[in-house]
């Protein structure tokens, strides 16, 4: 006989279904329906993605918006690239610039106040990670991501790429502060 050879039963679902393969189809299932569970639950109780809004835009455009925040509110600026702290007024907009392989600019925050932090990438896709508060969030070209933030915790705080963006990715660290 060929392996060629059609099966004898062809109606292969109408054949009685192992015992095992039973097992494996409902281990699979349940798991799957806690993993689902868990995406809705986690963004509750685990509180490190943030419920945020998507807005379109242009590279063009949102760099606009960031640089008039930049000319309006910085303070100083840090490094040898002269990056400009900016220190917003509480409950303003802020617009954070992602690019190969900066976060622009560096931010000055009061403690218990509100900000809506706004984040677009100019070239591709990058992540935004702030440590040590654990928060992620996706920026995408085209996209602003939108947030409101509220600092609990002064501090210095680092913004950390987390999607592979090339050469620079692992140099392609932000910076907010703090203050009391
Ligand atoms: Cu930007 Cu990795």
């Amino acid at each position: 006989m060929s392996t060629l050879a059609p099966p004898s039963e062809r109606l292969w679902w109408k054949e009685p279904i192992e015992k095992v393969e039973i097992l494996w189809i409902a281990i699979a299932l349940s798991w799957g329906i806690v993993m689902f569970i868990m995406m809705p639950y986690w963004h509750v109780v685990g509180k490190q993605n943030l419920s945020n809004e998507a807005y379109k835009t242009t590279p063009e455009a949102f760099q606009k918006k960031a640089q008039a925040m930049v000319d309006k509110y910085t303070v100083r600026t840090e490094g040898e690239r002269q990056f400009p702290v900016v220190r917003p007024p509480a409950g303003s907009d802020i617009y954070m610039v992602a690019r190969l392989w900066d976060w622009w600019p560096i931010f000055e925050l009061e403690n218990g106040k509100s900000y809506r932090l706004h984040l677009s990438s100019m070239d591709w896709q990058h992540g935004f990670s702030l440590q040590p508060a654990n928060i992620n969030l996706q920026v995408l070209p085209g996209y602003e991501m939108v947030v409101t933030i509220t600092p609990n915790k002064a501090g210095e705080y680092s913004v950390v790429c987390n999607e592979y963006c090339g050469i620079g990715h692992h140099k392609m660290v932000g910076k907010i502060y703090v203050k009391e």
